[in-house]
């Protein structure tokens, strides 16, 4: 879209997006009504919270700690199970003009596959599958740090879907990079970096864990040199677009993340802590430094901090 004279549009995997700005996977509810409003904010895309098979009723509370520099969460990826979010899949296709990523979490191979399967029918423009989730037993980081594994998934995914497959990485592993080139490998359209990184808080009266979960994953202002560094190096090694997340507050972030070559950047926390105007400050932030610094489509700033 081209917005005061300059062009904020970007093509990720296929899908054509207004701009770069993405809804984060799991910050808003999932029903349609709060989808649109968050398309009616400015966003160009949306991601839904992570669907499993089988309905997860998540953690008891606590399950969020604000802490000085982001949110420590433990839910434990609560949501009403693939079922019943087709038909409100359904609604949110009707209502929403923007694309739709849906994100899906399994244990196995099959299990993805069967997710993605069903999901792609239902008509979502992308699927994200969450390798990434630092806090639920058998599924997200513990199946997405192991470089066969990834490529398993990916690759079975890939033959139950005709959907553009975007893959969400942990930064905790050795080397992200390794764990980017499987998914790559395996047939992945699109990588996003980074999810929450696994921490704690300790309540100091209590003598006790505030989460009821003990550990949960950090997010907000805290991990983003840790999320930039990764699309960063990510960009370095594979040739398929790039969506940051982690720790974008304003639009100075979300150059950042651009100028490390990510494609689009999801937005998370800071609806949390502030509010869907967000979407919009950053867009108009955009437009107002690529005037200032004399860029005409914001794809000539993608990867562009690189130097040999
Ligand atoms: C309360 C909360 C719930 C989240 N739920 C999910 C989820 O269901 N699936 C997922 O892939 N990521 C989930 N995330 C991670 C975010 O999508 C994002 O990767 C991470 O928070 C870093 O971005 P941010 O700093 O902008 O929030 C969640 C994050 C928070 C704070």
């Amino acid at each position: 879209m081209v917005d005061q004279g300059v062009d904020l549009s970007v093509e990720v995997a296929g899908m054509k997006l207004r701009n770069p700005l993405i809804l984060a996977s799991g910050i808003l509810g999932i029903t349609p009504g709060t989808l649109k409003r968050v398309e009616r904010a400015g966003a160009g895309a949306v991601t839904t919270k992570t669907i499993t098979k089988e309905k997860k009723s998540g953690y008891g509370n606590p399950v969020i700690v604000e802490l000085e520099y982001g949110l420590l969460n433990a839910m434990g990826l609560p949501n009403p199970g693939v079922k019943y979010f087709l038909e409100e899949m359904k609604e949110m296709k009707k209502m929403l003009e923007i694309p739709l990523i849906v994100s899906i979490a399994g244990s196995t191979p099959d299990e993805y596959a069967y997710l993605a399967k069903i999901i792609s029918h239902a008509g979502a423009d992308a699927i994200e599958l969450n390798l990434s989730c630092p806090h639920v037993e058998k599924t997200g980081v513990e199946v997405g740090s192991d470089p066969d594994m990834v490529y398993d998934i990916v690759k079975n995914v890939k033959i139950a879907s005709n959907k553009p497959i975007l893959v969400k990485l942990s930064a905790m592993t050795p080397s992200i990079v390794e764990i980017g080139k499987a998914a790559v490998d395996g047939g992945a359209d699109g990588i996003v970096a980074i999810n929450t990184i696994r921490a704690m808080a300790i309540d100091i009266y209590a003598r006790r864990p505030i989460l009821s979960n003990k550990f949960g994953g950090l997010s907000g202002p805290a991990i983003k040199p840790i999320a930039v560094r990764c699309v960063y190096e990510l960009y370095e090694a594979v040739r398929v677009p790039i969506i940051g997340v982690g720790g974008i507050l304003n639009w100075q972030d979300a150059v950042e993340f651009i100028l490390a070559g990510a494609t689009a950047v999801e937005v998370g926390t800071a609806i949390a802590i502030r509010d869907l105007n967000i979407f919009r400050e950053i867009k108009e932030g955009l437009i107002r430094y690529m005037i200032e610094e004399g860029f005409n489509s914001i794809k000539e700033l993608i990867g562009i901090a690189h130097v040999n």
